[in-house]
C-alpha cells in the first residue's frame, strides 16, 4: 500500500496545547466510546484554531500528482471507489427523458420543479454528489454516510423507524424517502420544512450533533486528504478546490437528479399520451384492482373517491404545503407548526415502510385504516380529512374491495429501474 493511501487512513488532529500535530487513526470503529469523544473534542478544537495552514507540504503534492493517473478505481481508507470512465448522464435521466406526464398541464409536476437557476444538475456535479452521498468520511468518525439512512432499495428512506447516527444515537424522526422531492414546489425540506432550500439542507446532516457530527471547516478538512476529491472537484467546477458551497451544490444535484418515472402507473400514462387514450381510464396497462384503486385515490368523496390527490397532488404524489392529518388527538410533535406534516412522494411507497414522520405505521393497511377510520379529532385537523357537513373528523367506510384496491393502486408506483438504477448506486466497494 502507498504512502500516500497510508496517509489518507489518518486525520492530523491538533490539540490545544501541542504546537505540533498528532496522528490518530480514525478507522476503528470498535474504538471505545470514550475515546470517540475524546477525538471528536480534539478535532472541533483543531477546526477551531485553523490548523489547516500546518498541513505538510509533501502530502499535498502528492494528491496533484495522483490527478494525472485519473484513475477509475482508486484504493482509499479501505474503500475502493469504482466511476464509469465516461459519467453517467444523469442529465438526460432528470431533464431530457422526464415524461411527457410530468411536463404537461397547468398542475404538471416540472411547474412545481424547485431547482434554483444558480444549480442545475451537471453529469460531473451529480457524479461528484453520488460520491458525497456515499462515503462515510462525511461522518466524523467514518461510521455513517448519507446512504446509511437513506437507502436506494427503500427508495432511499430506511427501513428502521429511527436511524442510528454516527454514535449510535437515534434520529429524532423517521428519514424520508428522496424521489420526486424536486417536485415539492415550496422548496422547504424534511418533515417540519425548516430547510429553506435542498441546498441548505444537504449540510445540515453532517453538522446534526447525532447523524454526523461534523463541522464544516473539519469536512474540507477531511475531503482534502482523501485521494479522489480534487479530481472530481475539478470535473464538476472547474478546479481543485474543495469548498462546502460545492459540496452542497453537489449533493443537491445528486439528490435532485433522484426523479422516479417508471412505475408502472408511469408506464399507463406514457403509453396513455402515445396512442391518444384518455389519461381518466388506464386500464389499458393497470389491472382492474389498480385501476379501481387509482379511482378512488384521485377522485374527491363527493365524486365517490377518498380525495388522496387533494393532498397527494400532480403525478408525483406530492404536496406542496404541509397538513396535519390527525394521527393524534393533541400533538406530540409540532412539526412545521400545529401538528402539520410535509409528506414525501408516494413513488415506492411499497418499499419504504414504516410509515409518518415518527414511522408509527409498519405496514400499508396500517396507513390506509388511519385515513379510513382512524383520523382523530385533532383541533389542527386538515378541512379535507373533515367530513364537510358535519365538520366531524372523516370516516371513508372504506369495505374490504376498496382497501385492497387502494393498496394495489399504491403498489403500482414502484419504480423498480429507479431502485435499483447504477446511477444511484453505491460507487463504493469494501475490500474487507
Ligand atoms: C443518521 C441518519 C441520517 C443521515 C446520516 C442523513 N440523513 Fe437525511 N434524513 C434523516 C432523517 C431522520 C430525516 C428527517 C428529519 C426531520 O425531518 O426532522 C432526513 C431528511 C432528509 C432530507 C429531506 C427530504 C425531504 O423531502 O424534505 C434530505 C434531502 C436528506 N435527508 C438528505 C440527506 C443527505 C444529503 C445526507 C448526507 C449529507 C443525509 N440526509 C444524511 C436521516 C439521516
Ligand atoms: C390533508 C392532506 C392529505 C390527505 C387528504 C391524504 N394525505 Fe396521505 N399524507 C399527508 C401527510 C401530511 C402525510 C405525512 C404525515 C406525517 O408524517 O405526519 C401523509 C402520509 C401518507 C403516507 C405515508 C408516506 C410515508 O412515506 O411515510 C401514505 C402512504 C399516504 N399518506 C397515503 C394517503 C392515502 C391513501 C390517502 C387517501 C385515503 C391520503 N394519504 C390522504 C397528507 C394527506
Amino acid at each position: 500500500m502507498s504512502t500516500k493511501s497510508e496517509i489518507t487512513r489518518y486525520l492530523l488532529i491538533g490539540l490545544e496545547t501541542a504546537p505540533f500535530l498528532t496522528l490518530i487513526e480514525l478507522r476503528g470503529k470498535s474504538m471505545s466510546a470514550l475515546l470517540k469523544g475524546i477525538i471528536k473534542t480534539a478535532l472541533l478544537a483543531f477546526a477551531t484554531l485553523n490548523l489547516a495552514a500546518c498541513l505538510p507540504e509533501v502530502e499535498l503534492s502528492e494528491l496533484e500528482q495522483d490527478q494525472e493517473e485519473t484513475p477509475s478505481f482508486v484504493e482509499t481508507n479501505g474503500k475502493i471507489l469504482s466511476l464509469p470512465n465516461t459519467t453517467f448522464d444523469y442529465v438526460s435521466y432528470a431533464e431530457t427523458n422526464l415524461p411527457q406526464h410530468f411536463l404537461s398541464g397547468d398542475d404538471s409536476a416540472i411547474n412545481h420543479d424547485n431547482s434554483p437557476d444558480h444549480n442545475p444538475i451537471s453529469n460531473t456535479g451529480a457524479t461528484l454528489g453520488r460520491v458525497l452521498f456515499y462515503d462515510d468520511a462525511l461522518s466524523i468518525n467514518d461510521a455513517v454516510s448519507c446512504a446509511s439512512c437513506h437507502k436506494q432499495n427503500t427508495g432511499f428512506t430506511d427501513e428502521a423507524v429511527l436511524s442510528e447516527g454516527f454514535q449510535g444515537g437515534l434520529t429524532g424522526r423517521h428519514s424520508m424517502s428522496l424521489a420526486n422531492n424536486r417536485f415539492y414546489g415550496s422548496g422547504h425540506f424534511f418533515w417540519d420544512e425548516r430547510a429553506d432550500t435542498l441546498e441548505d439542507q444537504v449540510l445540515m446532516p453532517i453538522q446534526d450533533d447525532i447523524e454526523m457530527g461534523m463541522t464544516l471547516d473539519t469536512l474540507v478538512i477531511k475531503l482534502t486528504q482523501l485521494d479522489y476529491y480534487p479530481e472530481l472537484f475539478f470535473n464538476a467546477f472547474g478546479s481543485e478546490d474543495i469548498t462546502t458551497e460545492r459540496i452542497s451544490l453537489a449533493l443537491a444535484q445528486f439528490t435532485r437528479a433522484m426523479v422516479s418515472y417508471q412505475s408502472k402507473y408511469d408506464d399507463a400514462l406514457v403509453s396513455a399520451s402515445t396512442s391518444n387514450i384518455s389519461e381518466n381510464d388506464l386500464s389499458h396497462v393497470l389491472s382492474h384492482d389498480e385501476e379501481a384503486g387509482r379511482k378512488l385515490f384521485e377522485l374527491l368523496p363527493a365524486e365517490g373517491g377518498f380525495g388522496c390527490g387533494g393532498c397527494h397532488s400532480t403525478v408525483a404524489q406530492i404536496t406542496n404545503a404541509p397538513h396535519n392529518i390527525g394521527l393524534d388527538t393533541t400533538n406530540m410533535d409540532e412539526g412545521a407548526g400545529n401538528g402539520e406534516f410535509k409528506v414525501p412522494s408516494l413513488r415506492n411507497v411499497e418499499v419504504s415502510a414504516p410509515y409518518m414522520h415518527d414511522g408509527r405505521f409498519e405496514k400499508l393497511e396500517d396507513v390506509i385504516n388511519h385515513y379510513n377510520n382512524g383520523i382523530q379529532d385533532n383541533p389542527d385537523l386538515s378541512p379535507f380529512l373533515r367530513n364537510p357537513v358535519t365538520g366531524e373528523p372523516a370516516r371513508f367506510n372504506m369495505s374490504k374491495k376498496e382497501k385492497h384496491q387502494l393498496k394495489a393502486f399504491l403498489k403500482a408506483l414502484t419504480d423498480d429501474h429507479f431502485l435499483n438504477s447504477d446511477l444511484f448506486s453505491n460507487p463504493f466497494q469494501s475490500d474487507s
